[in-house]
């Protein structure tokens, strides 16, 4: 994840930027850089790999100036290097930035027909040029500022210096956090509490939307339409170190709201942004010679590795054989050295599926993990790994790491596809710009369903029993979804196959027992629908989660319609996560069970 610092101080800032840079590293990056303003000149030293060599760099040539911004960069769009290191400058602009610019394409073409120069491959780079555009038409650089914002589309985090105003940093928010730190006649910027936990603990949390005009005597915070806005202060307790719930009640709370964050920096080892491919290549598990794929994983890892199943199966046409590690293990499965073996899990320590790894590694197969911690056993006993790059998980329950996961799993799945020839380099490019779509989409989704959720969850705490039913992908969502409820909020909770409804579970059916459809209108909606049909017939309580389109198509009375945007099916089950998360979150809130640590449960079962 990127991490972004600013000062508006009243003394040097650039080694106090390159400290705070430090108390970011967590999340992980490949380059950093920082900007300050000095007797009207904009100025920077940026460094390919870790902070040591940006700090060199400022030793060997010092920078002068009280206002700076700094950041840390994981490359999503171009190579990490100096050139694309933030901060950009284009006429008297610098810009730092976390996220993904969606329609950066189009109006790096739309510049590039005004004649601007890019020295770099971001997407960053078409922002600082937008605000130069703007300015050089005439614009304000408030004004600027806002053009630009409604302008661009994506998830980002933007922090902006102008040359002609050195008391001022201006930021915006859409998806990845950023905060405002109240100094003692100094203004900070920080992608959370922790970056500016050595400046001050007084903090305002931007929300999605909101744009912020920083100067020494404090923030005036804006909407993007110029309309203002009021923010609350509040005193924080992040340390340097610790990994903080920011302005969240508690850990599982804030990893279901950085998902939005988190997701591009999964796909940032696998997706170039740039040229909407797949990029990774690993001559350890080649996907277009392997005969079959063996997956084995367990809990939230599991049911992430089947929806795998049904893409690879799906977009590469690759047989899978899966199973929850703790049968996997000793099934004896046979296995031949033409097949290939990918085991997923978050915490890489987990025995049953480390023992699964072993089985497969005994039997000579490649073995790849897809796991949240690189240095972990199971990473380190791997031939490949494909890191999800999600930060620390705290709360016990997955939420980031499965969505993380499975987006990990989609690009490996059109991946594998490309190398066997069953998708086209055109279909390639569609799949991927969905995939490039999730931040936006995830930050517009968790910022409206808020209100919808409290309504149901509050319902749902005086249940009993509650049924899951999906379809295709949304099977293992349904999986999931009760895995959620009934590990946090202790309520007995069921998934199922809709398609199996009447050959038992169709028994349980009564006006008790909520049942919670997952289904996008898909392939499969008309047959989940009429399973739909034969739950009311019976008096069924129906939660219907589904998008725009299949809430539009279904006339079937519910207890309740969730209506997600419409999205490509590689992103549906993402996308359709976050009401199983938070539907779960929720009503365990209103059980008044212990959400983070639920009784009788790990973080990471390291035993048998
Ligand atoms: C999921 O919410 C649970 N916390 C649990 O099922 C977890 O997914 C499982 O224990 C696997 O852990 P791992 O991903 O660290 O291997």
């Amino acid at each position: 994840m990127c991490g972004i610092v600013g000062i508006v101080g009243t003394r040097s800032v650039a080694l106090r930027l390159a400290d705070a840079l430090r108390r970011l590293e967590y999340r992980g990056y490949d380059s950093a850089g920082v900007a300050t303003i000095h007797n009207g000149r904009l100025e920077r030293r940026r460094a390919e790999g870790k902070l040591f060599n940006l700090e060199k760099a400022l030793e060997n040539e010092p920078l002068a100036g009280t206002i700076g911004i700094a950041h840390t960069r994981w490359a999503t769009h171009g190579v990490p290097n100096v050139a694309n290191a933030h901060p950009h400058f284009v006429d008297g602009v610098a810009v730092v930035h976390n996220g993904i610019i969606e329609n950066f394409s189009e109006l790096k073409d739309e510049l590039l027909m005004d004649g601007a120069v890019f020295k770099s491959q971001t997407d960053t780079e078409v922002v600082a040029h937008l605000l130069a555009r703007y300015i050089r038409e005439g614009l304000n650089h408030r004004a600027a500022m806002l053009a630009m914002l409604n302008r661009i589309s994506g998830a980002y985090a933007l922090v902006v210096m102008f040359k002609e105003m050195p008391g001022t940093i201006m930021a915006a928010r859409f998806g990845p956090p950023l905060a405002i730190g109240h100094g003692d006649g100094e203004m900070f910027l920080g992608s959370d509490a922790i970056a500016l936990s050595s400046f001050t603990n007084e903090i305002t949390y931007l929300l999605d939307g909101d744009c912020a005009i920083v100067t020494h005597g404090g923030a005036e915070i804006i909407d993007y339409r110029g309309l203002p806005l009021t923010r609350a202060r509040q005193v924080s307790l992040a340390t340097a170190y610790r990994v903080e719930k920011g302005n969240h009640r508690h850990f599982m709370e804030k990893e279901i709201y950085e998902q939005p964050e988190i997701i591009s920096h999964a796909l940032g080892h696998l997706i170039d942004f740039a040229q909407n491919t797949v990029k990774f290549r690993s001559d350890a598990i080649d996907f277009g010679a392997v005969s079959s794929l063996a997956i084995s994983a367990c809990g939230s890892a599991y049911l992430s590795g089947l929806v795998g199943k049904y893409w690879f199966e799906r977009y590469a046409r690759l047989p899978v054989e899966i199973d929850v590690a703790s049968e996997f293990r000793y099934r004896e499965v046979p296995l031949l050295p033409s097949q290939a073996a990918l085991f997923i899990s978050q915490s890489g320590e987990t025995a049953d599926t480390l023992a699964s790894l072993r089985y497969c590694k005994d039997q000579g197969l490649p073995i790849g993990a897809i796991v949240n911690v690189p240095e972990s056993t199971i990473a380190r006993e791997s031939d490949v790994v494909f890191p999800i790059s999600a930060g620390p998980e705290v709360g016990v329950a997955s939420t980031k790491a499965f969505t993380c996961q499975l987006a990990v799993l989609a690009a490996l799945s059109i991946g594998a596809g490309r190398s066997r020839g069953t998708l086209s380099s055109e279909q390639e490019k569609v799949m991927v710009r969905h995939l490039a779509e999730m931040p936006r989409v995830m930050s517009e989704v968790l910022n409206t369903l808020q209100p919808q959720i409290e309504a149901l969850s509050r319902h749902l705490s005086h249940s009993k029993d509650v049924l899951y039913l999906g379809r295709g992908t949304s099977f293992p969502l349904a999986l999931e979804g009760a895995l959620k409820l009934k590990e946090i909020s202790y309520i007995h909770a069921e998934g199922y196959a809709a398609g199996e409804l009447k050959h038992g579970p169709i028994a349980l059916i009564d006006e008790n027992m909520p049942v919670i459809v997952i289904a996008p209108h898909d392939r499969f909606f008309e047959k989940t629908v009429s399973n739909m049909q034969e739950v009311a017939a019976r008096g069924g309580k129906i939660i219907f989660i589904t998008d725009e389109k299949g809430a539009a198509a279904s006339k079937l009375p519910t207890m309740a319609t969730i209506a997600l945007p419409n999205v490509d099916e590689i992103i549906a089950p993402m996308i359709f996560s976050l009401p199983i998360q938070l539907l779960a979150y929720q009503t365990a809130v209103f059980m008044g069970t212990d959400v983070d640590q639920p009784r009788n449960l790990a973080k990471s079962v390291t035993v048998e």
